[in-house]
């Protein structure tokens, strides 16, 4: 297609009108130029198709399809080929579907357990989001289908989120909500990009050209479409002005008149309608070009599939006395009704119309298993039931092993609405401290999005985390338990003890219309291990039936300089007699030089396939991203100079070798000196020594011939201390009257010209 020419022969109202949604799920048409209108659909693990009566919170129908593991799941994977695998199964079942594009990935940060929608999320790491959800975009748009990456950005709560204001620094914004969307930006291209509902320092997110298209567009060399989240526009025009092309799903018309009378009264300009335009129909385009009539799509195959994925995700959080794998010959209380209907999805857009589901009783019929099923617990429900329990406890005490299917229900955890607290049901936590008392091997087999709290966690001999795993979540609970298939996933996010640890506690979800992050940069394990806290089970952790060994750590060099690659590597090997997977994490610890930064922060992380007393070389590159931070001075990632420390390790809290290596900066800094600047900030430099003692020396009161002080009072080293945060115009007034204010003019400028140098 000719896209300036059809554009051209194209009139303002046609225009306007490709800029929204003619309904929830497809574009408008644009007859005269025969451009056809093509779908779009939820997203993320599968496909909401809604063929009739659409919704945007998943209350109406769709078309049967396969649920996968929500991304609280897959993200513990930390696997890129297997999210890649997810894509593209799901993009073949778009193309027979002739769905464009899936509304997906969802790569906000996980910045408090109680966000709603943390399902639907990674981690709360950035880098383990970005690189994961863009295997994921590549994986469905390797189909020729197209996704689109939300909710950009800074959305990490559903309390009031279309009118929510996050106060936020730029250092954050930079290397916390943009960092989980800048690599699958910039290495995976989405086809498509979701603005957030909520406001960002003030301005919504739907009409902040910062974002929209200075940074995602200008900076990352984004060129596909962005389009808005369900309702997320404020100001038509401002926001198309600002980069948002595509009001989704539309607004009947009345936004599309604003943007005529917009560009009619000159406040819009008709260039940035074109823009729009041309980047709809080159979308368009992509799709249609080479569409796919006869795709057919295997649900069956996708079902095993969901299976699989899950079980490269599940993880097992605790296994003492070697209760796990259970023995098959043992009687076993299989407790909770989630053992029977299991919790795999959560509520809202997300919510996928499954075909099929498979629980855990279902994958162990006919195994020729001894089991006691008990319901344990009412769901949706926190009322504790003593009939249920007594039941339960029976089962319990007749059998061998107790293993409890706890989680949260579904009304614990949705989309539109946060969760007030970290814990369980009442009533599956005094069902678990009940069987306690009676059995003292028990298993727990939790179903969650996010983070909960523990109380039984010491007592339990094993813990599975399957988060929200898919609706096969059954066969991979079945072949994890029994030790056919080997965990491996690991913890995407920290569980802290309790949700007062948390760093966001005091600030979420905000006062009325405004949410401050004071917590910073320092979000999920940043913070706890910044802070050395003890935690339920830190970032990273996961258990296996097999033993990993590391040894061998090296780096390629000792001394780089920040625009140099250093290559790490570390060998692992199992030692131990099943094959396994493990996950080889890489950590950075900074120079402690005054810069507030987390302790050490996530750089590269790869999963190794070994087979029993196989060794393996796991090899890393680390870029000068990988050291620096965003520096808001310099607006750009900066290097600091100095010694940091390479960890590797299989949890953020299991660091098992550390390596040395200091890195020269090749960006000069030059401070600007006034008469406000410090003394402190200029004496490490032996450069302006020379030029700076005068001014010491009149500021202490030393005597020039005599080199002596005019007092006793303090020794040198309480006059250094001092110094440091003295201002230079200090001399003046407190020094011994030797500075006025144009004598000093002249030493500062005498410190700028030495520094400039
Ligand atoms: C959600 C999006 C979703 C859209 C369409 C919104 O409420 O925030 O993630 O894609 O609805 O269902």
């Amino acid at each position: 297609m000719d896209y300036k020419k059809v554009i051209s022969s194209m009139t303002l109202e046609e225009k306007a009108s490709l800029c929204s949604g003619r309904d929830f799920w497809h574009t408008k048409a644009v007859k005269s130029q025969k451009v056809p209108e093509i779908m779009v659909s939820d997203g993320p693990h599968g496909l909401r198709k809604q063929p009739k009566s659409p919704d945007h919170l998943g209350a109406f129908e769709s078309i049967k399809a396969v649920c996968f593991p929500a991304a609280c799941a897959t993200a513990a994977s930390f696997d890129r080929a297997l999210l890649g695998k997810m894509g593209k199964a799901i993009g073949t079942e778009c193309q027979s579907e002739s769905v464009a594009t899936i509304l997906g990935p969802a790569v906000n940060i996980k910045r408090s357990p109680l966000c709603g929608r943390n399902f639907e999320y990674f981690s709360e790491d950035p880098l383990l989001t970005t690189e994961l959800a863009g295997a994921f975009i590549k994986g469905v748009q390797s189909k020729n289908v197209g996704t689109s990456i939300k909710h950009f950005t800074a959305n990490n709560q559903e309390t009031r989120r279309l009118t929510v204001s996050v106060k936020v620094d730029e250092r954050t914004m930079r290397e916390i909500y943009l960092a989980a969307f800048e690599g699958a930006i910039k290495n995976a291209a989405p086809w498509t990009v979701m603005c957030s509902y909520n406001r960002i320092n003030g301005l919504h997110a739907s009409e902040n050209k910062k974002y929209l298209t200075d940074i995602l567009r200008d900076e990352w060399g984004f060129d596909g479409v962005v389009m808005s989240d369900w309702g997320a526009v404020n100001d038509r025009s401002k926001g198309l002005a600002a980069g948002l092309d595509l009001e989704m799903p539309g607004s009947y018309g009345v936004n599309d008149r604003e943007i005529i009378e917009a560009v009619q009264n000159g406040t819009l300009s008709e260039k940035a309608v074109d823009k729009a335009v041309e980047r709809i129909l080159r979308w368009i385009d992509k799709y249609e070009l080479k569409k796919q009539k006869d795709t057919k799509w295997d649900k069956d195959a996708d079902h095993e599939l969901a299976g699989k994925i899950e079980e490269e995700s599940a993880i097992l959080l605790k296994n003492s006395d070697g209760i796990l794998p259970l023995d098959k010959n043992d009687t076993i209380a299989v407790i909770g009704r989630f053992a029977k209907a299991p919790r795999y999805q959560g509520g809202g857009s997300s919510h996928i119309n499954s075909y099929k589901v498979t629980s855990f009783m279902d994958a162990a019929k006919g195994k020729g298993h001894d089991l006691i099923y008990a319901d344990g617990y009412e769901l949706d429900k926190d009322e504790i039931d003593r009939t249920l329990i007594t039941k339960a406890v029976n089962a319990a005490k007749k059998s061998d092993v107790a293993v409890v299917f706890a989680g949260l229900p579904d009304s614990f955890e949705s989309e539109g609405y946060d969760r007030n607290d970290m814990k369980l049901p009442e009533n599956q936590n005094v069902l678990i401290s009940e069987i306690l008392k009676v059995q003292p091997n028990v298993v727990v087999v939790l179903h969650n999005g996010s983070a909960v709290e523990m109380p039984w966690e010491s007592e339990v001999k094993g813990i599975f985390e399957m988060y929200l795993g898919g609706q096969n979540v059954g066969t991979a609970e079945y072949d994890l338990l029994f030790g056919k298939v080997n965990p491996c996933g690991r913890l995407p996010e920290t569980f802290p003890k309790r949700l007062e640890d948390n760093p966001s506690y005091l600030n979420f979800p905000g006062y009325m219309d405004t949410v401050d992050y004071s917590e910073g940069v320092f979000v999920g394990y940043r913070y706890y291990d910044s802070r050395d806290m003890e935690v339920l089970f830190p970032f990273g952790h996961g258990l296996s039936y097999t033993t990993f060994k590391y040894s061998n750590l090296k780096v390629s060099k000792r001394k780089i300089k920040d625009t140099d690659t250093l290559t790490v590597s570390v060998d692992v090997s199992n030692i131990g007699r099943m094959a396994g997977k493990e996950v080889v994490q890489i950590y950075v610890a900074p120079p402690r030089n005054g810069i507030p930064r987390p302790v050490h922060e996530l750089k590269a992380f790869e999963k190794v396939s070994l087979r029993a007393g196989e060794t393996k070389t796991v090899t890393f590159e680390l870029g000068s991203r990988a050291f620096s931070y965003w520096d808001k001075e310099l607006q750009d990632w900066y290097v600091a100079g100095g010694d940091y420390v390479i960890e590797a390790g299989s949890s953020s809290r299991d660091i098992k070798y550390t390596k040395k290596v200091n890195i020269e900066s090749t960006i000069k800094r030059v401070p600007v000196i006034t008469e406000n600047t410090c003394f402190g900030d200029l004496m490490g430099d032996p450069k302006v020594a020379d030029i700076l003692r005068p001014l010491v020396n009149s500021y202490l009161h030393i005597d020039k011939k005599e080199k002596t002080k005019a007092s006793d009072a303090a020794n040198d080293k309480m006059y250094q201390e001092i110094l440091r945060f003295a201002p230079l115009r200090g001399v003046i007034s407190l020094g011994d009257g030797e500075y006025d204010h144009e004598k000093l003019a002249k030493v500062i400028t005498a410190l700028q010209s030495k520094l400039t140098k």
